[in-house]
């Protein structure tokens, strides 16, 4: 333990001279391909949520030394492979790791600094369920290396609170809120959920309203969905509640992004908001398709296995059941259950899902880099389907690359059923057909 902590301490110096940074911060001398970011998923629950089809686990006792020395382990081997240099932010999900002890953060985070460079400055992220983070633990995880937090709020009212089946009230998710917000100000986001069962429109927006009286500067607007398998769903199965009305949950979103813009938040993604500059860098690596890097039973991961001698970037996933997950890690040094390496076209086929999913969307130079033949011109330019969405003005193309509009954002996926087929049509026209026989 001599050594657990410094990374902390060296944070905790520089984040008293941090200024709120997001996208668009100057690019690290670092190669992409040595950069990542880092995810840590904690599986365990107190309770099952009502919707929830999550990897998790309530367990009757969790032995926390061996969960951390796992989640050690797996983040050491995992970065030596991946022959990443630097990360530039972690996130602690899961499951509900804030049900984890700040010292198991803290040694992650320490294991991190060791392997790989971690500047001082990363955000960090821990995602927080109110019942479970009172105030001193809160501090606890700040001085651990925490400089962020998202808390799962998802209602400010009671009788939704106990529909989603969560183990906390509208006043101790304000009063987690109002904690956080002390210990870690203008680095705390809250989700909002929309679209639940008999929820109504006006009734939803007083929420929405009142959660701006009281939150940070990123809020996060989550939809409903109703998944098989969960209490939930069976529930409206059997009729006992009536089934989410999608045109309604429509109309939330609309509704709940203009009063956000009102307050004076950028939508900068199509579930999130913020203002004065606070974007969650840990998803805006996602959004860009950067390497990241999953650690944890059931974590995802993309990243190229340098340290393996790989040159393709390769999906990865973790084994599910933590104690299974524990074993193999013992054993390998890690827990990987599925590798499948992506196509360059695959590969492509995200940059432009997630790009878009952004305000910025996908610029000519980060296009560039994952595509240096075809232009985003050449793919999207010349397509009748492409320019009408264009003149409808659901889309922009010009010279800082393509991107939806207000408009479009909200129906970004209807979007995607045109751009999607246009890259392929564009890609096998580039890329020569297997002569036949030959
Ligand atoms: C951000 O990333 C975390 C970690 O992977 C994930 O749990 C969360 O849902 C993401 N948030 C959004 C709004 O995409
Ligand atoms: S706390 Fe989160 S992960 Fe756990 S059961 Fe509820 S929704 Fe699922």
């Amino acid at each position: 333990r001599a050594r657990a902590g410094a990374w902390a301490a060296a944070a905790r110096v520089a984040q008293g001279r941090r200024r709120v940074e997001g996208a668009g911060r100057s690019p690290s001398p670092v190669a992409r391909s040595q950069r990542a970011a880092l995810y840590v998923h904690w599986p365990y629950c107190e309770k099952r949520c009502s919707y929830c089809n999550f990897n998790k686990y309530i367990p009757r006792g969790v032995d926390e030394a061996a969960m951390r020395s796992c989640l050690v382990t797996e983040a050491q081997t995992l970065l030596r492979l991946s022959g990443v240099q630097r990360v530039e932010s972690v996130f602690f999900g899961g499951g509900t790791p804030s049900l984890a002890s700040p010292h198991t953060v803290a040694a992650v985070l320490e294991a991190v600094a060791q392997t790989a460079h971690l500047p001082a400055d990363s955000e960090v992220t821990l995602e927080v369920n109110p019942t479970s983070a009172p105030a001193s633990r809160l501090a606890a995880f700040g001085a651990a290396g925490v400089n962020r937090l998202s808390i799962g709020l998802q209602s400010l009212d009671d009788t939704e609170l106990q529909l989603l089946g969560r183990t906390h009230s509208a006043s101790d998710a304000l009063q987690t809120l109002a904690e956080a917000r002390r210990l870690f100000p203008g680095r705390v986001s809250v989700d909002l959920m929309l679209g639940l069962p008999a929820q109504q429109v006006g009734p939803w927006l007083w929420q929405l309203e009142e959660l701006l009286r009281r939150c940070d500067d990123h809020v996060s607007l989550y939809q409903l969905s109703l998944e098989r398998g969960t209490a939930l769903f069976t529930r409206v199965q059997r009729g006992a509640l009536p089934a989410p009305d999608p045109e309604r949950a429509a109309e939330m979103y609309q509704e709940g992004r203009a009063l956000l813009r009102e307050a004076g938040f950028r939508q900068y993604e199509v579930s999130n908001f913020a203002r004065h500059g606070a974007l969650s860098t840990h998803n805006w690596t996602y959004w860009q398709c950067g390497q990241y890097i999953g650690v944890g039973p059931g974590a995802h991961g993309r990243f190229v296995p340098q340290g393996a001698g790989g040159l393709a970037r390769e999906a990865r996933i973790q084994t599910l059941e933590p104690d299974n997950w524990m074993k193999e890690v013992k054993l390998f040094g890690h827990g990987t259950r599925k590798r499948v390496s992506l196509g360059e076209l695959e590969l492509l086929e995200e940059v432009l899902a997630m790009g878009l999913r952004t305000d910025v969307g996908i610029t000519h130079q980060h296009w560039q880099q994952f595509e240096p033949q075809l232009t985003l011109g050449d793919v999207f330019g010349a397509s009748e389907e492409v320019n009408r969405l264009l003149e409808q003005g659901l889309l922009l193309l010009d010279h800082r690359g393509l991107r939806c509009s207000w408009e479009g954002l909200a129906v970004l996926d209807s979007l995607l059923l045109t751009l999607l087929p246009r890259l392929q049509e564009a890609w096998q026209q580039k890329t020569p057909s297997p002569v036949p026989g030959g």
